[in-house]
């Protein structure tokens, strides 16, 4: 049985205070609740601060990138053990902002991956089309390339410390989210590709969350396809009342399965 994963990426929002209240709040809710997982992935520099808020609760902590290295001169750069020591616990690469505004390639992510999983980090590990991928019918090609090539070189064992994420990129931002129906064509897909890639256990295993535009209207009808394992939420987990009321979705949708 798969746990619902309900995680809030910040991106390049908040401030320390913010940061520190929307926690609280989080935690205030759900610090305690064991019928969903629930994740927040702050910018760096408010990792420590919110890692004391969260610590000894529910709640998991992750940072939204990393570099492929273990130390070394690379300016700007943050690396797994970095993460580990400020509380992390998981690592969201390969998101379409970084594959399409920042140019990272699928081979780079691949190494991130690696160097994540190596490090005893956990990975969301993102992918989706854009629009014009999918209006030519090449949705699945594009995800068979970002899976296979991503997660190339993955042992069986370490696929088992990997969330994927399904982020069609024209759903991101766009208040425009991919329909129960189309989510859930997506993630049985993917379901299919682990499958092929790392065996029958690996695919009935793997969470795989939707992310795009959830938010507490749609959350549940999301949540409850069959394949649709948790949401990876952008702008609604910056409000503490709209990320709580997409937990609660989640929380419903658990006890009614
Ligand atoms: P939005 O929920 O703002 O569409 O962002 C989704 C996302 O990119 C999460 O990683």
């Amino acid at each position: 049985m798969r746990k619902l994963f309900v995680a809030g990426n910040w991106k390049m929002f908040t401030t320390l205070s913010s940061a520190r209240q929307l926690a609280q709040g989080i935690v205030d809710g759900f610090g305690e609740n064991e019928k969903v997982l629930v994740g927040v992935f702050p910018p760096f520099p408010y990792l420590l601060a919110v890692a004391e808020i969260v610590r000894g609760k529910t709640i998991v902590l992750g940072g939204q990138n990393l570099y492929p290295a273990a130390e070394g001169a690379f300016t700007g750069e943050v690396s797994p053990t970095m993460l580990l020591d400020c509380g992390c616990q998981y690592v969201i690469l390969g998101h379409s902002e970084r594959r399409h505004k920042i140019g990272e390639s699928d081979a780079f992510i691949n190494q991130k991956v690696h160097t994540a999983l190596n490090a005893g980090l956990k990975v969301i590990f993102c992918i989706g089309e854009k629009l014009e991928e999918r209006d030519a019918q090449k949705t699945n090609q594009v995800l068979e390339r970002q899976l296979t090539t991503g997660l190339a070189g993955l042992t069986q064992e370490q696929v088992a410390s990997v969330v994927i994420a399904y982020e069609p990129v024209w759903a991101i931002g766009t208040g425009k989210n991919a329909t129960p129906e189309e989510a859930e064509q997506a993630h049985t897909f993917i379901r299919g590709q682990i499958g092929q890639m790392f065996g029958s256990a690996n695919a009935e295993s793997v969470v795989i969350q939707y992310g795009g535009s959830v938010n507490p209207n749609n959350a549940e009808s999301l949540l409850a396809q069959p394949n649709v394992d948790g949401v990876l939420v952008g702008g609604a987990s910056l409000k503490v009342d709209q990320f709580s009321a997409i937990i609660e979705a989640g929380m419903r949708v658990a006890s009614a399965s």
